[in-house]
């Protein structure tokens, strides 16, 4: 039973870390009072000039919705309310460090309650209707999420 109780404890200690370890992103689906979304353009790196949902890495410890908050903020310059959960994604793995799967973007709906939209870090903003979003450049891993908020534009 000790050794059995030995390799449980081992097990649980590993999954324990792998949990740390794996990088969440959180994603903003910013809605207004016209049923329109925020998106906006990464302005660098590999993804340069695709388009996304505000949003960014968890930190170690750090609450879901904290990230979200605190993300839009740093990105936008907006408090924000966030809502509901919309969906999420599995990434490629290069953001969890190379562990297909292990990451996902998980998407919330929420509304702006303070603050003026200034882009940070991206290189470009824009407000649009439900049947605009589908013809922009996306960041594959955002597209799928699309339906989910197209249906949160057209239902309000
Ligand atoms: O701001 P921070 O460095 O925490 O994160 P980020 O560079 O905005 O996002 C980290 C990674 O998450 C990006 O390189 C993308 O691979 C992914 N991401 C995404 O796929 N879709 C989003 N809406 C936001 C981030």
């Amino acid at each position: 039973v000790r050794a059995m109780q030995a390799h449980l404890d081992a097990y649980a200690a590993a999954a324990a870390r792998r949990a740390q370890e794996v990088t969440q992103v959180v994603g903003a689906a910013l809605v207004d009072d016209r049923q329109r979304v925020l998106v906006a353009q990464r302005g660098s790196g590999p993804l340069a000039g695709l388009w996304e949902f505000p949003g960014g890495k968890v930190e170690p410890g750090e609450p879901e919705v904290a990230a979200l908050v605190r993300e839009c903020r740093e990105e936008l310059g907006v408090g924000i309310t966030p809502r509901a959960f919309l969906g999420e994604v599995p990434l490629d793995g290069v953001v969890a460090g190379g562990v297909p799967g292990a990451s996902t973007l998980r998407l919330w709906w929420g509304r702006i309650t303070a603050g003026e939209l200034v882009a940070h870090e991206h290189s470009e903003l824009r407000w649009l209707g439900p049947e605009e979003l589908e013809d922009l450049d996306w960041i594959p891993a955002d597209r799928p999420l699309l339906p989910a908020v197209r249906a949160l534009l057209v239902d309000r």
